[in-house]
């Protein structure tokens, strides 16, 4: 960090500063010590998101990753936490009982068993299984020691007839978050056993919007979240080919100049990008909206300057980036922003793999 850069941060003379004073350069030696900061103690604010613990340290330990910091995590410790929280069957006939054996969010969100067998841990969940295996991925373990046999066997139980998932095995809202964590962990673990491809695209298909996005239940309004998880499942599941975007017509079903059409739009004359229609632009939608226009080979029509100049006015003079310009940095918002400026290509931070959420390396294992 040179010297002169210092007059930009946060004074605490000055502890409301002006948000439009941004600072118009990434910061990444302040974000690599907002992440590790996260990484070794959470704040109180994060006390609510104890049963998320494995998705927040997804955020600190794939966005140090992207910020070449790897070398600030504690590997074996990260390793072994992870692992300990994964759900086994006590035999091979649990595997059959309806339950969904992957990983749980956290060890200590617990509740109490009727017949006094102690606590027992929150039911295993579709996204803490994405992120404990993404974790896994980013620190090097090699997944192939993990027992996948039970996750992907279990994981069938979880899938609906509609081809849409639930995230946990007592029943909870199915949509295409879900899908698209399925995906990913079929994707990981090299290993297309966990579902029924043809009925999880089916369903994907029929979220398709009149207006080109995807909407996460069938019918429901496009937005960029939903799209993400849309086309970067079709993409795992091998279902698109590269460079969607020079092809005219339609593709997998998908009606590809309308997709481009209603994703495009989603840039705001501020530079950033919104979720969907009449809602304010936002730091995480430049990863959800920016990657799909990637994935599609369409990245090139972002207006780039736009989009950096409205991310470094979320960036937080703490380090990490807020939601909306001037807000409070969170653990969502900054790792979707450094998901972001590695799309944008930004010096000094690793490339993504878009479809899977971890930088290309941790993809590849070296
Ligand atoms: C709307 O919230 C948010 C959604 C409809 C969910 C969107 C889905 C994702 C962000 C993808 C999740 C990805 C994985 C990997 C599980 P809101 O109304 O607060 O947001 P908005 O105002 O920006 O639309
Ligand atoms: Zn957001």
């Amino acid at each position: 960090m040179a010297e002169d850069d210092d007059a930009a941060y946060w004074d605490p003379a000055d502890p409301d500063p002006d948000p439009t004073s941004a600072l118009d350069f990434f910061d990444r030696d302040r974000h690599l010590c907002y992440l590790q900061m996260m990484l070794e103690l959470l704040p109180s604010a994060y006390q609510g998101q104890e049963i998320n613990r494995l998705t927040l340290a997804y955020f600190a330990v794939s966005g140090l990753d992207i910020l070449g910091g790897l070398d600030r995590v504690d590997k074996a410790g990260v390793i072994n936490w992870v692992l300990s929280l994964q759900a086994h069957p006590k035999n091979e006939a649990e595997l059959e009982n309806g339950q969904f054996y992957g990983f749980h969010g956290s060890r200590s969100s617990q509740f109490e068993s009727s017949d006094n067998e102690g606590p027992i841990p929150n039911g295993s969940h579709l996204a803490s299984t994405y992120c404990a295996l993404a974790i896994l991925k980013t620190v090097g373990y090699d997944l192939s020691f993990v027992d996948s046999t039970s996750i992907l066997q279990s994981m069938r139980s979880l899938q609906q007839p509609d081809g849409s998932f639930m995230p946990i095995h007592i029943g909870a809202e199915t949509d295409l978050r879900f899908v698209y964590c399925a995906a990913a962990i079929c994707s990981m673990l090299e290993n297309w056993n966990g579902m029924d491809r043809e009925k999880a695209k089916e369903y994907i298909l029929n979220c398709h919007s009149y207006d080109g996005g995807f909407g996460l239940t069938p019918g429901s309004e496009s937005h960029g979240g939903a799209t993400y998880c849309a086309i970067a499942s079709l993409r795992l599941m091998g279902l698109i080919e590269d460079d969607l975007f020079s092809k005219t017509g339609t593709s997998c079903c998908i009606n590809v100049p309308l997709l481009l059409d209603w994703t495009l739009q989603r840039q705001g004359a501020d530079g950033g990008f919104q979720g969907r229609l009449n809602k304010p632009s936002d730091t995480c939608y430049a990863f959800w909206v920016g990657g799909v226009l990637k994935i599609l080979g369409a990245n090139k029509l972002i207006d780039k300057k736009g989009l950096r100049d409205f991310l470094y006015t979320c960036q937080s003079q703490y380090g990490g980036f807020g939601k909306v310009p001037g807000a409070l940095p969170d653990l969502y918002h900054s790792y979707y922003g450094f998901c972001a400026f590695s799309l944008l290509e930004e010096p000094g931070l690793a490339s993504i793999c878009i479809e899977l959420g971890i930088t290309d390396s941790a993809v590849c294992g070296f």
